[in-house]
């Protein structure tokens, strides 16, 4: 397999979306959809990257350093391709690029089904939880 990985391009949009899909992680087309990608991919402060086998885009990561905080939104690893240390590649790289840029630390969003990986990668839990409002 030959692995590489590198910033998003705005044609993988729609492979992302696919493996979001497959994912179960596609319930928010209004914030996931090509064009939010696009869009998120244009803002300096977000850090996108795509893991790539045979030119085919197989995983990516999502996070944003906002100078102060970094936190990762969203990591996807196609079912196909899971357990073969990809989400650990990525979860690594992005991590470095936040460092690089001044972030003491990395926090990620995560959901119940993937906690124990993240734990292995050395994330602690916090007494936090995620809320949510729209605005008019
Ligand atoms: C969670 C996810 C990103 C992991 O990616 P991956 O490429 O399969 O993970 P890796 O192969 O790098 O695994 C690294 C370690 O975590 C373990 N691991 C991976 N997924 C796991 C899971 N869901 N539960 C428990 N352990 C898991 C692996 O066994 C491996 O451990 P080891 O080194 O002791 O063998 C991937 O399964 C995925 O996309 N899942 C669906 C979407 C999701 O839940 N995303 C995260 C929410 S933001």
């Amino acid at each position: 397999m030959a692995l590489q990985i590198r910033p998003f391009k705005d044609t993988d949009a729609p492979d992302l979306v696919e493996i979001l899909s497959r994912n179960g992680q596609y319930d928010h087309p209004e914030v996931e959809a090509p064009e939010s990608m696009k869009r998120a991919a244009a803002c300096p402060a977000v850090v996108f990257l795509v893991a790539e086998d045979d030119s085919r885009p197989i995983g990516f990561v999502r996070g944003i350093y906002d100078g102060a905080r970094a936190l990762i939104h969203l990591l996807s690893v196609h079912p196909d391709h899971q357990r073969r240390g990809i989400g650990r590649e990525l979860v690594r790289r992005i991590g470095r690029e936040f460092r690089r840029r001044g972030a003491p630390g990395t926090a990620v969003t995560v959901t119940e089904r993937s906690a124990e990986f993240w734990r292995k990668e050395g994330f602690t839990r916090l007494p936090v939880f995620l809320m949510l409002a729209s605005f008019d």
